[in-house]
């Protein structure tokens, strides 16, 4: 019989209750900023028709090519688990008629992607990502507000990362110079690694992404995209620029980013931490101006980024950890079966005004329970027995000084209260 219980799937993990904390952490402080900013959360599905991945991100891409998990259904559909959101979002943009007001829509997402890569470390084929996407203008301010929103967030959880930007050209200026890509790369292809050569002639722009080494010396004579935008490119990548410097945001432009999904226009970038290893990215996005239309939609300018947060949670110190777990205000410690149920009924009342409280099903001795309670770091323990229960009166300690003393039950909402 296969073992089902040792592992999970290769690439795919739980996330378990003592990390959670900072999971949340990251989710709730998204949440926040992002309204700051005025998006508003959408949840789209995780599965959809693979043609909307292939003809969106393109089916020369690695993520389309290779690392898809992609099915037939019950109904003889090809399905895809979404290896990204963006394609989803401009979809339901799309079909919910969201751009009819005109104006910007501003849309934020948090939730599960796949994608079937070679395991390394900071790489999941079940991983997470937060996203935002702008939907509706080309002003460069956007494209600098975005990138700004996502360092900020970055920021208040305390982590230092580095932003690299690029403009990767237009339906207008990027072909002309995909071709001289491609001319000057027929020249080497002897020198090139095997990826390289097919690359040269699939998807020249991805021959940037070689890491191999032999390449390198070929890879940095190659002609810039930034060197060979034309003018309306070239002047929106300097705005995004005026833009990010008059916000104070330090940047690098790299001429060679590329990103691995083609529907990328104009602005993209990355932002990248010294302290992942090899996969250093820990947010990427970009302009894609022109998505909708390749998915059969209206021209729609857009913009966007997705941050990954199973990256971004190794970054965070282990104390953020403790930081938001609740401890409960009243562990109700009960001898005796009438007991038992006099504490069930006082923890349904307490929590319905709004308390935490805890009790153990184990009918242990009030040692053990005693125990239980300062494993939890309860505050307050209840102390539930014949006597009390017979007088109604309950004795109460509170665990950080010992200090013990006898209570009603109408004050002990009011006793929590004031410790709050
Ligand atoms: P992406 O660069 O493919 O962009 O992914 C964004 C981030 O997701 C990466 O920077 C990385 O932190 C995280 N990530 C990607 N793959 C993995 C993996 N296998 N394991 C762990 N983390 C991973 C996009 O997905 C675009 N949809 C971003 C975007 C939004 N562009 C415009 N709008």
């Amino acid at each position: 019989m296969e073992d089902l219980i040792s592992n999970n799937l290769p690439g795919t993990r739980d996330i378990l209750p003592e990390e959670i904390d900072r999971w949340q952490l990251v989710e709730e402080r998204a949440r926040r900023i992002f309204d700051q900013y005025g998006f508003t959360e959408i949840r789209t599905s995780i599965i959809e028709p693979t043609e909307l991945f292939a003809r969106g991100i393109g089916s020369d891409t690695d993520i389309v090519g290779k690392e898809m998990y992609t099915f037939i259904d019950q109904s003889k559909r090809s399905v895809t688990l979404r290896p990204e959101a963006t394609a989803s979002v401009v979809r339901a943009y799309l079909q919910n008629a969201m751009n009819r007001g005109g104006g910007i829509t501003k849309l934020y997402y948090i939730g599960p992607m796949f994608r079937h890569e070679k395991k390394q470390k900071g790489r999941w084929r079940q991983f997470y990502q937060i996203g935002a996407e702008a939907l509706g203008s080309n002003h460069p301010a956007v494209d600098a507000e975005m990138i700004e929103m996502a360092l900020g967030l970055l920021h208040s959880l305390g982590v230092k990362a580095k932003l690299l930007i690029n403009s990767v050209g237009c339906g207008q200026c990027r072909p002309r110079y995909i071709e001289m890509l491609r001319a000057e790369l027929k020249v080497h292809l002897a020198d090139l690694c095997e990826d390289c050569r097919r690359r040269a002639e699939t998807n020249s722009l991805r021959v940037f992404d070689c890491k191999v080494e032999s390449c390198q010396p070929f890879i940095e004579k190659l002609p810039v995209i930034t060197e060979n935008l034309c003018t309306e490119c070239a002047e929106h990548f300097s705005k995004v620029q005026a833009y990010l410097n008059e916000a104070g945001i330090v940047y690098d432009v790299v001429p060679r980013l590329v990103r691995g999904l083609d529907y990328y226009i104009r602005t993209a970038f990355e932002i990248v931490s010294g302290e992942l290893g090899a996969q250093n990215a820990l947010a990427g996005g970009g302009r894609y101006d022109g998505l909708s239309e390749v998915l059969g939609g209206p021209p729609v300018q857009a913009l966007g980024f997705a941050l990954g947060l199973d990256r971004l949670v190794m970054l965070l110190p282990e104390e953020q950890s403790a930081k938001g777990r609740r401890k409960p205000e009243l562990f109700l410690a009960h001898m005796g079966e009438p007991a038992f149920k006099k504490a069930l009924e006082i923890a349904r009342d307490l929590r319905r005004q709004g308390h935490s409280c805890y009790l153990d099903f184990a009918a242990g001795t009030l040692k053990s329970q005693m125990r239980l309670a300062n494993k939890l770091g309860a505050e307050n323990v209840l102390i539930i027995g014949d006597n009390e229960l017979a007088r109604g009166i309950y004795s109460i300690k509170r665990l950080k000084d010992s200090c013990q003393w006898e209570i009603g039950l109408a004050e002990i909402s009011e006793y929590l209260k004031s410790r709050k």
